[in-house]
């Protein structure tokens, strides 16, 4: 691992001293135009989530001005994700991405990483020790039509509050730890429809709104098969709206069902880890359930 040092207070950035800040009493509005500046699709109430779940520091300007950001998010005692890093166009390469992901690195010492890389920030990670590990496919559009595939075997239904401990036990052997606690506030904000086979929850798909608008994530199956009929009712409950997700998967039935309702790939970000590669990457066994789409790129 990296020996992580004691970032600065301040950065010297051309003439002025930017300094650091807590992302929780940050200015929503703020942290929202500092999204949109590169092009970020998180609402207000996005941000407002992230730092519900999350910690985070933000640079601000000699006038108070938030320019830069990063967050880092604890799923368990073992794994951390981190993201939102973001630097104004204004300010980038000048050091103020690095700065920021010291103070990370340096709450997160000895705790095992994940965070998805856009092209701009491979760069800083790989400086950083991060390794890469798969490409992430950003699939979203208007959905087109509802699809229509063969009935699963199994009851499928809408998930309730009875479902949430079946739920997060699935998606902690999939995802190779527990996060507990992000899954039953994702779980409050979230619609999910779940296949049963002898009164066992085998996958499950959550949606929920986000930016421009919804996103469908985490799923969690062993099949392709029962990926795409957990994601079906998602599909036809917003035909016409806008829809997302984000997959490890590129070819395959569920990834061609993906495509054909209009979600096509928008952009690809890379997973890269720090520390201990986690058993989803390593996992060979065909029946163990798999994501098949991130919660989100953020929170992994
Ligand atoms: C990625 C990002 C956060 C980097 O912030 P920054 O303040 O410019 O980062 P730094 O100045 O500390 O640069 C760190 C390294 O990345 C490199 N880098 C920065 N921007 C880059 C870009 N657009 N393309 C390629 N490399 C880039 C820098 O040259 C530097 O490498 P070096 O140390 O080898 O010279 C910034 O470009 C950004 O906000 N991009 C848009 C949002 C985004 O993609 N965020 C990353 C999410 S994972």
């Amino acid at each position: 691992m990296t020996k992580t040092v004691m970032p600065r207070e301040s950065l010297q950035i051309d003439a002025f001293a930017m300094r650091v800040g807590d992302v929780a009493a940050a200015d929503l509005d703020q942290l929202h135009a500092l999204s949109i500046s590169v092009g970020w699709p998180h609402r207000g109430v996005d941000w407002q989530f992230l730092c519900e779940v999350g910690k985070g520091v933000v640079a601000f300007d000699d006038i108070g001005r938030i320019m830069s950001s990063a967050m880092w998010f604890r799923q368990s005692a073992e794994l951390a994700t981190i993201g939102m890093v973001i630097t104004s166009p204004r300010l980038q390469t000048q050091g103020t991405g690095l700065w920021l992901m010291e103070y990370a690195l340096k709450d997160l010492e000895g705790v095992n990483l994940r965070l998805n890389a856009t092209r701009a920030a491979q760069r800083l990670y790989l400086s950083l020790g991060f390794r890469p590990e798969k490409t992430v496919y950003q699939c979203q559009g208007i959905v087109t039509g509802p699809h229509a595939g063969d009935p699963v075997s199994g009851e499928m239904r809408p998930l309730t509050d009875d479902d949430l401990t079946a739920v997060t036990a699935l998606d902690a052997v999939a995802f190779g730890v527990g996060r507990s606690a992000l899954m039953g506030k994702l779980f409050q904000l979230s619609r999910g429809y779940g296949v049963f086979r002898d009164g066992r929850l085998a996958a499950f798909a959550l949606c929920r709104r986000f930016g421009r608008g919804h996103v469908v994530g985490p799923i969690v199956a062993a099949t392709d098969e029962d990926a795409i009929a957990v994601v079906s009712p998602h599909i036809r409950d917003h035909e016409g709206g806008f829809l997302r997700l984000d997959t490890h998967f590129e070819t395959g039935d569920f990834a061609a069902v993906v495509s054909r309702c209009g979600l096509s790939v928008f952009d690809t970000v890379l997973t890269m880890s720090h520390g201990k590669t986690l058993k989803d990457f390593a996992c060979g066994d065909a029946n163990a359930p798999v994501t098949y789409s991130l919660v989100s790129q953020t929170l992994g």
